[in-house]
């Protein structure tokens, strides 16, 4: 469990930005640059990709739009997606249903992972097997026994996991991971985490691609080992919406926020204990996960809530918090709010005295007090403004960059490993309707 030296306020101003150590009042924005590391375009790192849907595409737009990394293969099972995969990467991309083709071929480096939750550790498996490689989606595993074979593989291989939650390769995290470990906020006491919206998309209600069919997509491949069921491009395209294939808003969008705690905070281990509050309430579409969820996590004594929401929306915020006040993560912006943590004027209390003894009382605490207090800076706030976290180019260049230099990944199989057990943990609390701790984890 990480622990953190508290500084004064008046030594972090004087080791913060310009504009905070010149003890301006108010709110002071400080911009963050968005830095990437460098890959040789006369030595392209050369890869395929397993799974071309909704976010694979994205991943495939954003690793060719670097420099340096090369798309050789692609695969997936629905054809569409093979057509997608070369209007983006190129006509030359080699398209095929079946992925160990992918993993057969020598001259890929390394792969990305984009299949549903529930595909994940197999593929994942195969291709550090094959030598390969990984960048996975999150959340990286579909159960912790998963996870757990997966951190073992990787181990046994020697080759790497990148797991894809992206905002801990954003400026923003980065920003917030130093100011928590300067003990800007001091001792570090609880965090909360929230997110909600409110639409058929964000509810994953999505449209089947129109021209899905049994002749286009292997259907009875898609659906692995869940028992088998008549070809239906509802589950094809809203698998997140059933625990068999996927992970619900836990594994969905808790995971991003439990990675960005991990990064901030320095916790790097699965929860003691997982206790939710759930339900479908606003959804009642055949889904069986839910879509209002509260859920708290316990790390050593440090308590962890999540709030999670598909039937209304709200800002995706992460707030820790210690003994000299917050940091607080936003999209495009991590925000320092310290605190004194001293009383500056008499006690309340004081005021339940009679006249005698709270005028003696009022002279006793400023002789003591004032020159105290006006040593103490005022607490202003500190905004720092960067590009989303939601940009996945810097975490996919930080994984082509390790695939070359071999320095460790920001986002490695352990730490994709404890963030998913901590909502496997959460929805294993929601199914079984009690606290889940570690020795009952599932
Ligand atoms: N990091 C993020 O912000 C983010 C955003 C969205 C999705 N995701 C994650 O990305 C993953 C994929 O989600 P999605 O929304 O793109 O799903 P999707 O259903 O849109 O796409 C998945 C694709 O994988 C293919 N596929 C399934 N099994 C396969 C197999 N065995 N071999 C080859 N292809 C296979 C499917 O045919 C489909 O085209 C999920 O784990 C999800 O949680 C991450």
């Amino acid at each position: 469990m990480a622990k953190f030296r508290p500084i004064s306020r008046r030594s972090f101003l004087q080791a913060g930005s310009g504009a905070a150590a010149a003890g301006l009042l108010g709110i002071h924005t400080v911009d963050l640059p968005a830095e990437m590391p460098a890959l040789d375009p006369a030595n392209p790192v050369r890869f395929g990709i397993i799974g071309v849907g909704t976010q694979g595409s994205t991943l495939l737009s954003g690793s060719v739009s670097l420099p340096g990394v090369k798309c050789v293969a692609a695969s997936d099972l629905y054809d569409g997606r093979h057509t997608l995969a070369k209007e983006i990467a190129g006509q030359d991309v080699k398209t095929t249903r079946r992925y160990d083709e992918v993993l057969e071929d020598k001259s890929i480096e390394c792969v990305i992972v984009a299949a549903p939750d529930f595909w994940h550790k197999t593929i994942v498996v195969d291709a550090l097997n094959a030598g390969k490689d990984v960048y996975v989606e999150k959340p990286m595993s579909h159960t912790i026994a998963e996870g757990e074979e997966m951190v073992r593989v990787s181990q046994k291989t020697g080759k790497f996991v990148q797991v894809g939650s992206q905002r801990v390769s954003s400026a923003i995290f980065v920003k917030a991971q130093e100011l928590v470990a300067s003990g800007a906020i001091g001792d570090l006491l609880q965090a909360e985490l929230q997110l909600g919206r409110n639409s058929p998309d964000g509810a994953w209600e999505y449209p089947p691609p129109p021209d899905l069919s049994p002749e286009n997509l292997d259907w009875v491949t898609w659906q692995k080992d869940v028992p088998k069921k008549p070809f239906d491009p509802l589950t094809f395209a809203r698998w997140r919406c059933w625990h068999e294939y996927g992970t619900g808003m836990a594994g969905d969008l808790m995971v991003h926020l439990v990675s960005g705690m991990q990064f901030a905070t320095g916790i790097n281990a699965i929860p003691d204990s997982a206790y939710t509050v759930a339900g479908i309430e606003r959804w009642k579409d055949g889904r069986n996960m839910p879509d209002v969820q509260s859920t708290v996590l316990r790390y050593g004594k440090i308590p962890v809530s999540v709030r999670l929401t598909l039937g209304t929306e709200t800002p995706e915020i992460t707030r820790i918090m210690g003994s000299l006040g917050v940091v607080e993560i936003t999209n495009n912006s991590v925000t320092l709010m310290p605190q004194l943590g001293i009383n500056t004027g008499t006690s309340y209390y004081s005021q339940s005295y009679p006249s005698v003894l709270r005028k003696q009382y009022n002279q006793d605490w400023h002789a003591k007090n004032d020159s105290i207090i006006a040593s103490h800076p005022l607490a202003d706030a500190t905004v720092y403004r960067g590009i989303s976290w939601d940009n996945v180019t810097p975490h996919l260049a930080n994984f082509f960059s390790a695939v070359r230099t071999r320095k460790p990944v920001v986002e490695d199989v352990v730490f994709g490993h404890h963030a998913a057990a901590a909502c496997h943990m959460a929805n294993a609390s929601y199914f079984e309707n009690m606290l889940i701790t570690a020795d009952k984890r599932t």
